[in-house]
């Protein structure tokens, strides 16, 4: 019998913008009690993107650290990826942009996926079969989650805002996860639950129908999972969710594990242990959408990368619209050390606190960001301040 390719995520960096608000701030400024939004929520911080800090200034400070920290090189990229629903042009792919700005090779294949918060996953899922395929000869895939998550001020939506991307090595041999190829549960629907017009900066969303898409989707993705020949012959020792807010994970879990057959106390009780460790980052980061997933897996291996040695682990995406996967993967036992160099939680460690005046004030420079004229071919490009890219998009 034909044997299955060790095909997985090698690296993972992140990129945050400068600033974020705590919300503690703003629930009062918004008049509701803190605990809402910390305990009701399960949410610390949100990260909040300035008008210079666009997805493509995400991505690609997200990629240049993965490239640094990780010790490949753009040289062995031949497939690149960019998963985003806050793209900057109709056309033009973000990955376009990234693929100039990192240099990656002329022979690259690169395109934009778009679905929601599940284009990263189509992103992944793509790479590890191009790499399964033998279509890859060798070659290592970037794929790229990088999203701006915005609602209307003071909407029930404005505490689950957030920004950020996340670079992922996908390749043969992968130091940090490996995942089961071939193996994912699948689950689509044609849905009306969160969307976002052409020309809205803001996601227009039916919240509570929202949550019960998503709830459904898990069913229907994990059901198909458990179904294939062999995915639950070992157990999951983790369980890394979609993260809109830290309270919908919580929500997953018990509902996925009803499903096995826990009760529902039992279900909660496994969250602790489960889930937990991968909510640090999320919580103090927010939604970034695409990137949401797989930066609830890097906060899960940023504290247990040792202990996970060898052990399985299930990640469930989930995008509105909608669509949705759960897939495992294995632990490798150099994700500990490579952990240690990729210092995944370094972007925060420069983040500034904004006051929620602070928070207003960029929202509305961002509000009209876009409307400044249109690039001439001279104004078009990047400057490099401290090491950190930026990309003009307008001619400023
Ligand atoms: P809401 O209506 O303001 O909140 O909006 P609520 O009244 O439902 O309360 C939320 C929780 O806080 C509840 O707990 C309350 O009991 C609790 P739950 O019943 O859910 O367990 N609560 C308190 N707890 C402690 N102290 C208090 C207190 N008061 C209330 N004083 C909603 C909540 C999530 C709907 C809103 O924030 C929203 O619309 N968010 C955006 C949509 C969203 O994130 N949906 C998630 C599923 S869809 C998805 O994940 C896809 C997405 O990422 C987009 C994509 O795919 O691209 C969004």
């Amino acid at each position: 019998c034909k044997s299955v390719p060790d095909v997985g995520i090698d690296a993972i960096a992140l990129s945050v913008p400068r600033g974020y608000v705590e919300l503690s701030e703003l629930a009062e400024a918004r008049g509701v009690p803190p605990s809402k939004y910390l305990s009701g929520l399960g949410m610390r911080r949100m990260a909040i993107a300035a008008p210079d800090e666009d997805p493509v200034t995400l991505a690609v400070n997200a990629a240049r650290r993965l490239f640094e920290r990780s010790g490949a090189s753009p040289a062995e990229i031949g497939l690149c990826i960019v998963g985003t629903e806050t793209a900057v042009d109709h056309s033009k792919p973000v990955t376009a942009f990234v693929h100039g700005l990192l240099d990656l090779p002329s022979t690259c294949r690169i395109f934009e996926a778009k679905h929601a918060c599940f284009g990263g996953t189509a992103g992944l899922l793509s790479a590890v079969d191009w790499i399964a395929s033998g279509s890859a000869r060798g070659r290592a895939a970037l794929v790229v989650c990088t999203d701006i998550a915005r609602y209307p001020l003071r909407s029930a939506g404005e505490p689950t805002q957030g920004a950020g991307a996340v670079a992922l090595l996908v390749r043969e041999k992968p130091r940090l996860l490996s995942l089961d190829v071939g193996q994912t549960g699948t689950f689509a629907r044609d849905v009306h639950d969160f969307w976002r017009p052409l020309h809205h900066k803001e996601a227009l969303v039916d919240g509570h129908y929202s949550v019960q898409c998503y709830l459904d989707a898990l069913e229907g993705a994990y059901d198909a999972w458990r179904r294939l020949d062999g995915a639950t012959d070992e157990p999951l020792v983790r369980t890394c969710y979609h993260v809109p807010y830290g309270k919908m994970a919580r929500k997953a879990h018990r509902h996925r594990r009803m499903i096995d057959g826990l009760t529902e106390e039992v279900a909660d009780a496994s969250f602790v242990v489960e889930v937990e460790p991968s909510l640090d980052l999320p919580s103090r980061i927010g939604n970034v959408y695409t990137g949401s997933l797989y930066l609830a897996l890097a906060s899960l291996l940023n504290t247990q990368a040792r202990e996970l040695a060898g052990r399985r682990i299930g990640l469930f995406s989930y995008g509105s619209g909608c669509c949705a996967e759960f897939f495992a993967g294995r632990t490798n036992p150099e994700a500990a050390e490579l952990v240690t160099r990729l210092q995944i939680d370094g972007p925060l460690r420069d983040c500034q606190r904004l006051t929620v005046a602070e928070y207003e004030r960029l929202r509305a420079e961002d509000a009209v960001a876009d409307s400044r004229p249109a690039p001439t071919r001279a104004a078009e490009g990047t400057v490099n301040e401290g090491g950190r890219a930026v990309y003009l998009g307008v001619d400023s």
